[in-house]
């Protein structure tokens, strides 16, 4: 057996304990204790008080039995001198005795009921120059403890088991009266004013040192002056009727088993080895016996609710809240603007290079009798899709050997509120008025057949004749998950405590996603964690990779790759772009680090592309993950077909990737939003204007910005088109409305589109135009605007007049405009002799 594994072995054996320290006891019970609390002095009582609420802190002399100390002490050594930390101390009987035998010391200051905060230290300073006590601090700078009376609400208890002089490292304070950021202070602040002020002191085994959590301390330096080592423990304790400062709270008077305590040492050291001094063998040991108790949490008296204790992070309660979020949130959550960046055009073209690129290399296995089947799930939005299949079915005319497809789409999503949404949806109907498009309601991770909703079809996996399309944007990030550490070799899972807090106290009756927070609990995984050989197969690899790492497992992924594999008979191609991880050895994952995730409402958490890759490499396929480390988003292209996608890899490796394709559009985009507002072009702002809403492949957003910034206001570059430039505008435009995707009544995006048609004495177009969104989505006040202004230039005054008088009664256009326009209509109309117009206004009048 190796260090690592002998101490491990060594802390879980009570006998082991019992060998090292014969003469105390290990009461493996959670019964009462049985001693009788110290009888003390009431004066002594009422001067500690006194001395807290004076100066922050007391010192009660000559408490306790030398003997008992000497005793204690003797014990605290034999655990330094054995090579363990001293806080194994408190595995022992008598170290819990001696703070239950001060009952009446903490009822006087904390009242009756007080609790043992989770919160100690056992300290061993050797009459040394190098050693010291902890550094100057607050035991709580977090939040004041101090309550009105002066009294604390917390108390920290400082026992010297050996003689503590400012020799060996005894604790010096600053009274409180001297520190000016004392409570109501600034607890954050430390800084000691005068050296003056501060206050040594010196303690004799068998006194009783305790202060507020808000004090200024510290343990000083030893020497080789000091007679005897420092030894000495500390537990800290907490009223009864304030909420809790950490958890889990113990019970001063019982005995606790001997695992909660081991769980507690294990953790305390754990958490303090900020210090660094413990080695490494036994921070492995105390990192597998801390989840023998939940894990200490600072909760600083805030009301706090449990919402649910120690389970997989894939069987949480995260998870069905976010099922409910979608469920309720429809599409609200892509109206306007706020469309993710994989509806953006430049992602689109990605896309539907990569499926191009896939098909070209497999079109061999592709039966042009058969409906090749697209298939995306989480289709959230919708817009993805519709951009998707515009641009595709184009490129497919380019390919002999494609472009006899019989391409179908099947847009789904497991949210029904959803699937219905695009049902109504005016730019996804054309394309299955086209009989490319369907689509379904479809949980990735489980159903097996899909009931398309426009055409009524069922589809089984025995109608998926051609290779299955897959694509999955920002689904694996917002699916289920597990959590895990390796330390050492050892495999840990992480179980989650889901908890909300509310300074208030009043929590609402439905958690939200956002208000959630967890907390993580480490225990050992023996045996098959997962009841797939596969999925246990990468986690036995993970294993064997790596010394120290924390990564999740994408549960919900793999499950739905397992799913979505045997629906097509292992013919699965998958794209898929989430936030994510690529490697181990990264800040992310080297190291125990702390799970947390994004919330937005609902919550995603970070992808291991690792795991998805090895189950489609295990399978004999392929996998292309994005793997620049500063990429915020990643695409990943796998197969389980057994080909050597040589095109798609060049195209992933050679334009995705080493250009970092995704991210720079993000970030160019940001430049130009930016940069355009400097002016100073060398250029022709209708040159840039293309270049840019062309580089975007036709992005509704990107055509508003150029055009905001670079053409808004000048129109001598306009004038001065040819007729090579205007036509290459015309093509820009009639390919930026296709891109157009509308969800809900949000038609912002109409209006750069039409005022360009308006500068450029486009008339016509822009009247098409402007009738074609009134036909297809109503009275929109832009569209209703810009078709009155284009009648009148037309010198259609009629209509004119008639788009005005529209526009007066929409509470979104601007009526004084509008109320104008008429009357200019009307007088030209009452020169012509237009007799409506003559009734109309003697109406009015
Ligand atoms: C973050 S959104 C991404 C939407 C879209 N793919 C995009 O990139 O804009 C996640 C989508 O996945 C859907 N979803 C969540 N869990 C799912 C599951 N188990 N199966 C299928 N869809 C799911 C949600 O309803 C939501 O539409």
């Amino acid at each position: 057996m190796n260090e690592f594994h002998l101490r491990f072995e060594q802390a879980r054996d009570k006998n082991f304990w019992q060998r090292l320290n014969p003469d105390l006891h290990i009461t493996d019970e959670a019964k009462p204790f049985t001693i009788t609390p110290l009888e003390i002095d009431p004066a002594k009582l009422e001067e500690a008080k006194a001395s807290l609420k004076a100066e922050g802190y007391f010192q009660v002399h000559k408490l306790l039995d030398p003997k008992l100390t000497t005793k204690l002490a003797r014990g605290v050594e034999n655990l330094h001198k054995a090579g363990w930390p001293t806080p194994f101390a408190i595995i022992y009987d008598e170290y819990w005795e001696l703070f239950f035998s001060l009952q009446q010391l903490f009822e006087a200051i904390l009242d009756k009921g007080y609790k043992q905060v989770p919160n100690f230290w056992c300290w061993y300073i050797p009459t040394d120059k190098n050693s010291k006590g902890w550094g100057h601090h607050r035991d709580r700078p977090s939040v004041n403890t101090v309550l009105e009376t002066g009294l604390p609400a917390t108390l920290t208890t400082w026992i010297p088991l050996t003689e503590a002089t400012p020799a060996n490292g005894c604790i010096y304070i600053v009274p409180s009266p001297l520190d000016p950021n004392y409570p109501p202070g600034d607890l954050d602040r430390r800084d000691l004013h005068e050296l003056q002020n501060v206050r040594a002191l010196p303690a004799s085994e068998g006194d009783v040192l305790g202060w507020t959590e808000a004090l200024l301390h510290w343990g000083s330096r030893s020497s080789p002056k000091a007679e005897n080592p420092r030894i000495s423990i500390s537990f800290t304790f907490q009223r009864a009727d304030q909420n809790p400062f950490e958890v889990p709270l113990f019970e001063p008077d019982r005995y606790q088993t001997f695992n909660e305590r081991l769980g507690l040492i294990a953790q305390n050291v754990c958490n303090y080895d900020a210090q660094g001094k413990t080695s490494p063998e036994i921070l492995f040991a105390c990192r597998r016996l801390g989840g023998l108790i939940p894990t200490i949490s600072v909760q600083d008296g805030v009301p706090r609710q449990i919402l649910e204790s120690d389970k997989r992070l894939s069987e949480s309660m995260l998870w069905s809240l976010q099922e409910e979020y979608f469920e309720k949130q429809r599409q609200n959550l892509w109206t306007g603007d706020q469309f993710y960046s994989t509806n953006r055009m430049p992602f689109v073209e990605a896309y539907v290079e990569l499926v191009t690129s896939a098909l070209t290399d497999c079109s061999s296995l592709i039966d042009p009798e058969q409906p090749l089947y697209i298939l995306e799930i989480g289709g959230g939005s919708g817009c993805f899709a519709y951009r998707f299949l515009n641009d595709f079915v184009e490129n497919l005319e380019d390919f002999d050997n494609l472009k006899k497809v019989k391409l179908k789409y099947i847009l789904t999503d497991f949210s029904e509120a959803i699937v219905k949404k695009w049902a109504e949806n005016k730019n996804l109907n054309a394309l299955y008025e086209q009989g490319i498009l369907d689509f379904a309601v479809f949980k990735a991770q489980k159903d097996r057949k899909l009931e398309l909703r426009r055409s009524g079809q069922t589809l089984t996996p025995k109608d998926i004749k051609n290779p299955l399309i897959v694509i999955a944007n920002h689904v694996f990030d917002s699916i289920e998950q597990d959590a895990f550490r390796i330390t050492n070799g050892i495999l840990q899972e992480s179980k989650v405590t889901v908890f909300r807090e509310d300074p208030d106290g009043s929590f609402g009756a439905q958690p939200s996603l956002d208000d959630l927070h967890i907390v993580e609990r480490f225990l050992d995984v023996e045996g098959p964690y997962y009841e797939n050989a596969a999925f246990d197969n990468i986690m036995a690899a993970f294993r064997d990779e790596i010394k120290e790492a924390t990564f999740t497992m994408p549960i919900g992924a793999l499950n739905c790759i397992d799913n979505l594999a045997a629906f097509c008979d292992e013919k699965l191609i998958l794209i898929s772009a989430d936030q994510g991880y690529v490697r181990f050895d990264t800040e992310r994952t080297t190291g125990l680090k702390k799970l947390d995730f994004d919330r937005h409402g609902y919550c995603t958490f970070d992808v291991n592309f690792m795991a998805i890759s090895r189950l489609f490499k295990e399978n004999g396929g392929t996998s292309l993950v994005e793997n620049l480390d500063y990429s915020g988003l990643r695409v990943a292209f796998n197969s389980m077909i057994s080909n050597r996608f040589q095109n798609t890899a060049h195209y992933f490796k050679h334009y995705l990737q080493r250009k970092n394709f995704l991210d720079s559009q993000l970030q160019i985009a940001d430049l130009i939003k930016n940069g355009l507002r400097a002016g100073d072009y060398e250029s022709s702002r209708v040159a840039l204007f293309l270049s840019i809403v062309k580089a975007f492949n036709y992005d509704p957003q990107m055509f508003a910005i150029a055009h905001k910034d670079l053409l808004d206001e000048r129109f001598k570059d306009l004038e001065e088109m040819n007729v090579q430039v205007r036509s290459e505008l015309q093509e820009t435009l009639h390919r930026t409305i296709r891109n157009i995707y509308i969800i809900d009544d949000n038609h912002k995006i109409f209006d750069s589109i039409l005022r360009l048609y308006i500068q450029i004495d486009w008339f016509e177009e822009c009247l098409k135009f402007s009738e074609e969104i009134i036909e297809t989505y109503g009275d929109v006040s832009t569209a209703i605007d810009h078709a009155a202004l284009s009648c009148e230039a037309l010198k259609k005054y009629r209509e004119a007049y008639e788009y005005f008088q529209r526009a007066t009664r929409l509470p979104t256009s601007d009526r004084d405009w509008a109320a104008a326009g008429m009357k200019r209509m009307g007088k030209v109309l009452l020169q012509k002799g237009d007799s409506i117009v003559k009734f109309t206004i003697a109406r009015a009048n």
